[in-house]
């Protein structure tokens, strides 16, 4: 058995593109959804007057993938609050939005959606609506990013790599129940997909943070709560992006070669059980995008 469910989320092309690097999607179509013209053309969605988004249909196979897995790597993939804007493209046309043409999918998706706005602290101003049409969009815009590789994409390269990542990530851990295992085999993931210079975890064991699997060069053993990126991490229990080391105050050099950081705590029944400390040689080499996927690969782990 097939089923069907919309996602709009900016430009279709990088969209498309996205949901067919998702396991268990069999097929993508983009069109124009919800809007008041019957078959328009880009051109009269462009006009940005018809009221359509465009949107992309994904089929997929349900015992392979759930409508909520598709919306939560949706959501990683769009900026949930920004109103009609998603990277460079601005116009309702490329507003935020999943619609379902099966209304039994919608109680998982409104718990995603309630999921997202925990996360988030504020209301995503994607919209979860019924599908009231859809017009597949003209043969030139389908696979456009296969038959135009190199083509204008809204999404960074890195988010497509992050599927890919968070997806065979969760095949390999499968249901290993050793913390330590798991902990290895992502690190070591990461480090290989990412090439990230320093890649590890630091685990909170009696009152402190205690070196854990990584891997890049030797790193410090132990950093108490509240101090450098990881200890104020598990403190302020949120994600830290450090574009620049030197401008952090009480950052802890393991290494004078690391230039910015990011370090993403993992939260167990409430409470931090370890950071995971990313670090690169480059300037700024993190934002946004990295931390939306390295909470989920925390979540994994
Ligand atoms: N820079 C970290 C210490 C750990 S190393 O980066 C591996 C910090 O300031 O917490």
């Amino acid at each position: 058995m097939e089923k069907t469910l919309y996602f709009a989320g900016g430009c279709f092309w990088g969209t498309e593109h996205f949901f067919k690097g998702v396991d268990g999607v069999t097929g993508t179509v983009p069109g124009y959804a919800n809007g008041s013209l019957d078959k328009p053309s880009y051109e009269q969605v462009y006009t940005d007057t018809t009221g359509h988004a465009e949107t992309v249909r994904v089929s997929y196979n349900p015992s392979r993938v759930s409508p909520a897995k598709l919306a939560r790597l949706f959501f990683a993939s769009i900026d949930p609050l920004s109103l009609n804007r998603q990277g460079h493209d601005e116009g309702t046309r490329y507003r935020t939005g999943i619609y379902y043409d099966d209304p039994a999918d919608l109680p998982e998706l409104q718990e995603e959606f309630s999921a997202l706005e925990r996360r988030l602290g504020a209301k995503p101003v994607t919209e979860l609506l019924p599908l009231r049409s859809f017009w597949p969009a003209e043969e030139r815009h389908r696979d456009y990013l296969e038959k135009n590789p190199g083509g204008y994409c809204h999404l960074p390269l890195r988010a497509f790599k992050y599927l890919r990542l968070y997806q065979d990530l969760e095949l390999m851990l499968g249901d290993e129940p050793d913390t330590v295992a798991r902990q290895s085999q992502t690190a070591a993931m990461i480090a290989e997909r990412m090439k990230f210079f320093w890649t590890g975890f630091y685990r909170v064991i009696g009152g402190e943070l205690v070196l854990g699997p990584f891997q890049g060069p030797p790193a410090c053993f132990r950093i108490a709560r509240g101090r450098g990126v990881c200890g104020s991490a598990w403190e302020q229990e949120r994600t830290i992006v450090v574009p620049d080391v030197e401008q952090f105050p009480g950052h802890i050099a393991c290494s004078s070669e690391s230039r910015s950081e990011i370090v993403v705590p993992l939260v167990r029944n409430g409470a931090v059980v370890a950071v995971l400390d990313i670090d690169s040689t480059a300037p700024g080499c993190f934002d946004g995008t990295d931390a939306v996927w390295l909470e989920m690969i925390a979540a994994l782990v």
